[in-house]
C-alpha cells in the first residue's frame, strides 16, 4: 500500500474537474496517466502532491489520512515534476537541485555531504553534470525539463508523480528518462500523452471528462473501442518486427 485516493473529487466555481476518482498506486509500480486535453490529470496529480485540496473525498499514504499531515513528511515521500515548471531565478543549476533536499534538512540536521552526493547523484541520472553550474534561466525547454526530474530524484522520495514529464525532451532523452524511471523501483504515476510510451506502464489509468473511465495493464486498457471513445481516433494495432512489443498507429475516425 503506497498512495490511495479515494472518491476524489474537485469543482472549481461549479465545474467538477475530476469526479470521484478512487485507485491505489501499488508499491512499486509505474502508473500511466492519460487523457485528453482538459481531462483532469494535472488536478489529480496535484491533489495527490496535496498542492491542491479535495471538495469531497480524500487521500491516503500508507494508509494515514494526508489531509492532516505536515507538508514536510509529505515532501519527504512525495515529489511531483509539475508540467509547466516555469523558473525565472537566476540561480546555478545545481542549487535549483539542491532545494529538493529541503524537506530532510533542519537545525539538527544541515547541509551534509551526503546531501551533496545527493545532488550530484541526480544530476547524473538526468545527464545534466555539465551543466551544474550554469544559471538556470538559460537553459532550454528539454534541459530544464531535466533538471526538474534531477530536483525531484534529490528530493529522494517513494513516491515520484510526474506531469507530462518528457514533453520537451528530445527522443534519446525521452527513452532515458522513461528508462531511468523504471529502474528506479519507485511508486510512480506519470502523465503522458504519448500512447506507445505509455504502453510501458505497469498499469494505466485513464481520464476522459474528469472521470476515471478505466483502469488496468495496457494492453487490456488500450484498447481501439476505448480509443475510439475517449480520444476520437481510431487505433490499429502494430508488431514491432524487431521485438515483437505491440505499437499503434493513429488515425481519424471518419
Ligand atoms: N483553477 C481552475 N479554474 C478553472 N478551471 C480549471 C482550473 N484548473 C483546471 N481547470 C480546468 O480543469 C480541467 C482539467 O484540467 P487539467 O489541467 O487537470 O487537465 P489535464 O488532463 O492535465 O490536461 P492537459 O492534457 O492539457 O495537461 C480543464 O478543463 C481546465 O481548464
Ligand atoms: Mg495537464
Amino acid at each position: 500500500m503506497t498512495l490511495s485516493a479515494h472518491d476524489l473529487t474537485r469543482r472549481v466555481r461549479g465545474r467538477t474537474l475530476l469526479d470521484a476518482v478512487s485507485l491505489t498506486l501499488a508499491p512499486g509500480e509505474m502508473l500511466g496517466l492519460i487523457g485528453p486535453n482538459g481531462s483532469g490529470k494535472s488536478t489529480l496529480l496535484r491533489l495527490m502532491a496535496r498542492l491542491i485540496r479535495p471538495d469531497r473525498g480524500h487521500l491516503t499514504l500508507h494508509g494515514r489520512p494526508m489531509e492532516d499531515m505536515p507538508q514536510r513528511e509529505i515532501a519527504r515521500q512525495i515529489a511531483l515534476v509539475a508540467q509547466s515548471a516555469e523558473t525565472t531565478d537566476r540561480i546555478p543549476v545545481r542549487d535549483a537541485v539542491a532545494l529538493g533536499r529541503t524537506p530532510w534538512l533542519d537545525a539538527l540536521r544541515p547541509w551534509s555531504d551526503a546531501d551533496e552526493a545527493e545532488v550530484t547523484r541526480a544530476l547524473a541520472r538526468v545527464d545534466l553534470t555539465h551543466l551544474a553550474a550554469r544559471d538556470w534561466s538559460t537553459l532550454s525547454g528539454g534541459e530544464r525539463q531535466r533538471a526538474h526530474i534531477a530536483r525531484a530524484l534529490a528530493q529522494n522520495p517513494q513516491i515520484l508523480l510526474l506531469d507530462e514529464p518528457t514533453n520537451h525532451l528530445d527522443i534519446r532523452h525521452q527513452m532515458s528518462i522513461l528508462d531511468l524511471i523504471g529502474t528506479l523501483g519507485l511508486s510512480t504515476v506519470i502523465a503522458l500523452h504519448d500512447l506507445n510510451q505509455a504502453m510501458r506502464c505497469d498499469r494505466v489509468a485513464v481520464l476522459h471528462q474528469g472521470v476515471l473511465v478505466a483502469l488496468g495493464p495496457p494492453s487490456d486498457v488500450l484498447s481501439p473501442e476505448l480509443l475510439a471513445r475517449v480520444f476520437g481516433v481510431r487505433a490499429s494495432p502494430l508488431i514491432d518486427p524487431q521485438d515483437g512489443s505491440r505499437l499503434m498507429r493513429f488515425h481519424p475516425l471518419h
